[in-house]
């Protein structure tokens, strides 16, 4: 049989009782059906200082940046649930991103990136669903050499759509966010076929 594809699911926000993180259970269950094994990563776990070139150059890059930088390259593919703050993407999820991005003396360029896939779901009291987050992630991930896929789903007035158990009370949305999750996976195993 073949390996599972390893997927890496975090939040863009670091808030405890995020919305975004229930949201990201729901797309969580679709890939976990669709038989990859899914690392959920909590990003308030792993505080990072806010990008700085002198505390890189100083210091390399601080040990919580490192620890996010080995989970993703040790996953296939990242499923993101991720609010807008002020129309984009949030600046705790930008700076993990940038910390990423940067290159070690033991790594190749993008390492933490190139050749993975990613997808994109997000969730806003208001009445766009922080779409607008996932058109920057989208932008900033392509521009990383990940292969972004083109279903998301944004969920919007989440406060009413989800009841107290976190569980979307329509059952539409709550399939197409599983969609997501499992789509990231076939896309992903349909990509390790082509690389062998
Ligand atoms: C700094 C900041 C900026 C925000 N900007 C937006 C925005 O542009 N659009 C929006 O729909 N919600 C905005 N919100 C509201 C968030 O969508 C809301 O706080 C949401 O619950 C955050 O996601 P979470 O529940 O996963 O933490 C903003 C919240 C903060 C803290």
């Amino acid at each position: 049989m073949a390996t599972p594809i390893r997927i890496l699911a975090f939040a863009g926000s670091l808030r405890r009782d995020s919305w975004n993180k229930k949201v990201l259970k729901i797309a969580v269950e679709g890939a976990l059906a669709a038989g990859a094994e899914v690392t959920v990563l909590d990003l308030k776990d792993l505080p990072m200082p806010v990008y700085d070139g002198d505390i890189e150059t100083a210091e390399g890059v601080p040990a919580k940046a490192k620890e996010f930088k080995a989970l993703m390259k040790s996953h296939d593919a990242f499923l993101i649930a991720s609010p807008e703050y002020n129309s984009s993407i949030p600046g705790g999820l930008k700076n993990a991103i940038d910390w990423a991005s940067r290159q070690e003396p033991d790594e190749k360029p993008l390492a933490c990136f190139k050749d993975k896939v990613a997808a994109l779901v997000s969730a806003s009291p208001g009445a766009l669903g922080g779409v607008r987050s996932l058109m920057a992630i989208r932008l900033i991930l392509s521009n990383l050499m990940v292969l972004v896929i083109p279903e998301q789903v944004s969920v919007m007035k989440v406060h009413e759509a989800l009841d107290d158990q976190g569980v979307l009370k329509d059952e539409r949305r709550a399939q197409s966010l599983r969609n997501v999750g499992a789509r990231l996976v076939a896309v992903t195993q349909a990509l390790a076929r082509v690389k062998g």
